[in-house]
C-alpha cells in the first residue's frame, strides 16, 4: 500500500500525514477549509525543518513535503488504498464521514479510524462496508511516539486488520500492538483515568499544577507531567474521550472533572489554543 489518505488535519492528522510522507507514501490530506489546511502545512513544514536541521531525515524536507497533497474535496479519496480518519472525537461526526466515504472509496480500500476511545464496532456500524473498517490508534506527537494500536471490531475482516498491522509496522515503521474493541483500547483505558485524577487533584487543591507535574516527572520518570500532557492532547479531545470511556465503563474514575469541562467551555483547549492549564 502506498496511496494514503488522511481525513482531518489537526494535531493527529498532520502527524500521520508527515509520517506517511517520510515513509515514501503518496499522501492526500482532506480538511474542511483552506485556513485549517494552511495551518497544517505550516505545522508539517516546521516539524520537517526541525528534523532536517538535526540531520534526522533520509531525504530533503521539501521532497518529503512534496509527497503530500492538500484538498477540501473528500471525493479525491477515490483512488486511495488506505484512508485514516483523524477528525474530531465525536461518533456523530465520524459516522457521517464514514457514510460519505462509502460512496467515494474503492472496494479494496481500508478505512481506519484513529479514534482515541470510541469502540470501532460503533463507528463501523455507520458504514455499508463495516468489514473494511479497523482501528489504527496513533499517539501524539505522531512523528515521535512509536506506537500504533490496531483494533479489530466484531465486523472487521481479519485480513483487513492484518493488512493495517503490516502497513503501520512495515511501511510506517511503527510498533504495533493489537487491542480488544473496548472504549479506550489498551493505552487510554489506563492513561486517561490517571490524567483525569490529576485534574481532580488540582481541582481539590491538593497540589499546584507545577507540583503535580514535577511529582510525576521527578518521582516516576514520566517525560512530562499529567497536567502538561492534558494540554498536549487537547482538553476538548480529552473531555470527549472521558465521556466515551465513562459511557462504556461507568467507572467514576472516567467521569470528566468540572475543571476540565470549564476549561473547554472557556475555549482554553491546551497547547493548540495557546492556553490550557498552562499558557504557551
Ligand atoms: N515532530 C518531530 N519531532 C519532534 C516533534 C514533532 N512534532 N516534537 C518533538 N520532537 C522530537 C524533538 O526533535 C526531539 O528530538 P531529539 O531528542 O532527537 O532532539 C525529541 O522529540 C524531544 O523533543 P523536545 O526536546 O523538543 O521536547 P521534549 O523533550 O519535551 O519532548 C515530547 C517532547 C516528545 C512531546 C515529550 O514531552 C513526551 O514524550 N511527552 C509525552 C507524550 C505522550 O505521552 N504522548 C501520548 C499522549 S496520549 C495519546 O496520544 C493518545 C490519545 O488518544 C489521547
Ligand atoms: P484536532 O481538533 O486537532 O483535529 C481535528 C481536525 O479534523 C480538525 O482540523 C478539523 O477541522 C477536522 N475535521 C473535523 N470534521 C471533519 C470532516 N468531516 N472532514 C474533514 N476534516 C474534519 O483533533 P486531534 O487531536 O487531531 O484528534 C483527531 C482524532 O485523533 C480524534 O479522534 C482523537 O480522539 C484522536 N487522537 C487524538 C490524540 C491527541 O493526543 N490529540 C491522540 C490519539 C488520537
Amino acid at each position: 500500500m502506498n496511496r494514503l489518505g488522511v481525513v482531518g488535519c489537526g494535531l493527529m492528522g498532520s502527524g500521520i500525514a508527515e509520517v506517511g510522507a517520510k515513509a515514501g507514501c503518496d499522501v492526500l490530506v482532506v480538511d474542511t477549509n483552506d485556513e485549517i489546511l494552511g495551518m497544517a502545512q505550516k505545522r508539517m513544514q516546521a516539524s520537517l525543518a526541525k528534523q532536517e536541521e538535526k540531520g534526522k531525515l533520509k531525504e530533503p524536507a521539501d521532497i518529503i513535503f512534496g509527497r503530500i497533497t492538500f484538498t477540501t474535496d473528500l471525493k479525491a479519496m477515490g483512488d486511495r488504498e488506505i484512508v485514516i480518519e483523524a477528525i474530531r472525537e465525536s461518533i456523530n461526526d465520524k459516522a457521517a464521514l464514514l457514510t460519505k466515504l462509502d460512496d467515494i472509496v474503492s472496494d479494496g480500500c481500508i478505512v481506519a479510524s484513529n479514534t482515541s476511545s470510541i469502540p470501532i464496532a460503533t463507528i463501523a456500524a455507520a458504514s455499508k462496508r463495516p468489514d473494511r473498517i479497523v482501528g489504527a490508534h496513533f499517539f501524539n506527537p505522531v512523528p515521535v511516539m512509536p506506537l500504533v494500536e490496531v483494533i479489530s471490531a466484531l465486523q472487521t475482516n481479519p485480513a483487513i486488520a492484518d493488512a493495517t498491522h503490516e502497513f503501520c509496522a512495515n511501511v510506517l515503521g511503527k510498533k504495533v500492538i493489537r487491542a480488544t474493541d473496548q472504549a479506550g483500547f489498551v493505552v487510554n483505558a489506563l492513561l486517561v483515568p490517571y490524567l483525569l485524577d490529576s485534574i481532580r487533584m488540582l481541582q481539590n487543591g491538593i497540589a499546584s499544577k507545577e507540583d503535580i507535574d514535577e511529582g510525576m516527572v521527578g518521582g516516576c520518570s514520566m517525560p512530562i507531567g499529567p497536567i502538561a500532557l492534558c494540554d498536549l492532547i487537547g482538553l476538548d479531545t480529552l473531555l470527549l474521550v472521558a465521556e466515551s470511556l465513562y459511557a462504556e465503563h461507568l467507572d467514576p474514575g472516567c467521569a470528566a472533572p468540572a475543571l476540565l469541562r470549564r476549561h473547554v467551555e472557556a475555549g482554553m483547549l491546551g497547547r493548540k489554543s495557546g492556553k490550557g492549564f498552562y499558557t504557551y
